[in-house]
């Protein structure tokens, strides 16, 4: 009992002396707890005959009280002092600098894309679409591409399933739009395009293309000129002059392959010019007069209506607009690559051609 009222003395000491809720909280539970010294002599209790069990009980009992107290009174001490650290941990310091927002910029193949769409819209093209996943007939056969047809070679396909190919151009949206439609149609179709190339500089497996057609009684070739010209000076700017070369495509009849001057070089003189290897022509797109063939399998008739297509590739338009060298950066999307198309870079940049 002796001991344990030296104890006692010693902890209404070091109460008083405690600095923290965190040093009372250690104090109390070295003192209290279950191997603390009053747990302690209550546990020798048992070895006490029952009149000395009985007063040392109530003697360890109200040791055990009186610290109890005085640990209950001594928090209240630092009750204030909690409150405050509390209250600092909590509030903001308004002199740190602010944090800014990293905003998105829209991805370049997608600023290309809004400026052909925004073009052809104005001279009415309305938007359509396609599916990916297609059966040959809407990829092939409906657009003068037989099974045997060689042309089947230009395109290295990927078969899904029996005759269900991922489709290797946008021109299904033509035979898509017509089989659905009567005559006229004016639209413009972009969208992701397959082919079994492999990875490279200037190939990817998935691309995007862009597709117009415009069938009606009276469209011409005049009007395809026409409607070229006016969204390649979109593109390119007012000195784009485009360069009509005769070329070959089943779907079209006359067909032609259209160039642009060479946007990163003054012309052929510079033999140097990666982007044109020295002609000073760069090929921007496909097109032509919509092949009879095509306008009888979709059930038109060619005797009536007429019109032209023409497809092209938002990668190389991209990769020409903005200097872009290797097209794998426009699927990488690293922050670094694209930040410099948000609109204060990018669409000025295209809007200065
Ligand atoms: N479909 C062609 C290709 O992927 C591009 C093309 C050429 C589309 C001529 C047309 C066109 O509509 O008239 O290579």
């Amino acid at each position: 009992m002796q001991e344990l009222k030296r104890i006692e003395q010693d902890v209404v000491g070091r109460i008083a002396q405690a600095q923290s809720t965190a040093e009372l909280n250690a104090l109390r539970s070295d003192i209290m707890g279950k191997r603390g010294p009053v747990a302690q002599a209550l546990k020798g209790l048992g070895k006490l005959d029952a009149d000395a069990r009985r007063s040392a009980g109530e003697a360890i009992n109200a040791v055990k009280a009186a610290l109890g107290a005085a640990f209950t009174e001594a928090e209240g001490r630092f009750a204030a002092q909690d409150a405050e650290a509390a209250a600092q941990k909590a509030s903001v310091d308004v002199t740190l600098p602010g944090r800014r927002t990293i905003s998105g910029a829209p991805h370049p193949l997608r600023l290309v894309e809004a400026r052909v769409l925004e073009v052809l819209g104005t001279l009415g093209f309305r938007l359509a679409q396609g599916p990916l996943v297609e059966h040959e007939w809407y990829n092939f056969e409906a657009l003068n591409i037989s099974e045997e047809h060689p042309a089947r070679d230009m395109q290295d396909t990927f078969f899904v399933a029996d005759q269900l190919v991922l489709r290797t151009h946008t021109s299904n949206v033509q035979v898509r739009t017509m089989t659905a439609k009567t005559p006229p149609v004016r639209i413009v179709a972009p969208g992701m395009v397959f082919r079994n190339d492999p990875v490279d500089a200037t190939h990817s497996p998935a691309f995007h293309q862009l597709e117009a057609l415009w069938i009606d009684e009276r469209v011409t070739f005049a009007d395809l000129k026409g409607v070229l010209r006016t969204v390649l000076m979109h593109l390119f700017g007012a000195d784009a002059a485009p360069r009509f070369r005769p070329s070959y495509f089943p779907f079209t009849e006359p067909s032609a392959e259209i160039d642009v001057s060479c946007v990163a070089c003054s012309g052929p003189s510079r033999s140097t010019c990666r982007v044109c290897k020295g002609t000073g022509w760069v090929e921007i797109l496909g097109a032509g007069m919509v092949d009879p063939n095509v306008l009888a399998a979709v059930g038109y008739d060619p005797e009536r209506v007429q019109g032209f297509a023409f497809g092209m590739g938002l990668e190389r338009i991209a990769m020409l607009s903005y200097g872009i060298d290797d097209i794998r950066l426009l699927y990488e999307n690293d922050q670094r690559f694209l930040d410099q198309f948000a609109p204060r870079g990018g669409l000025k940049r295209a809007k200065e051609r």
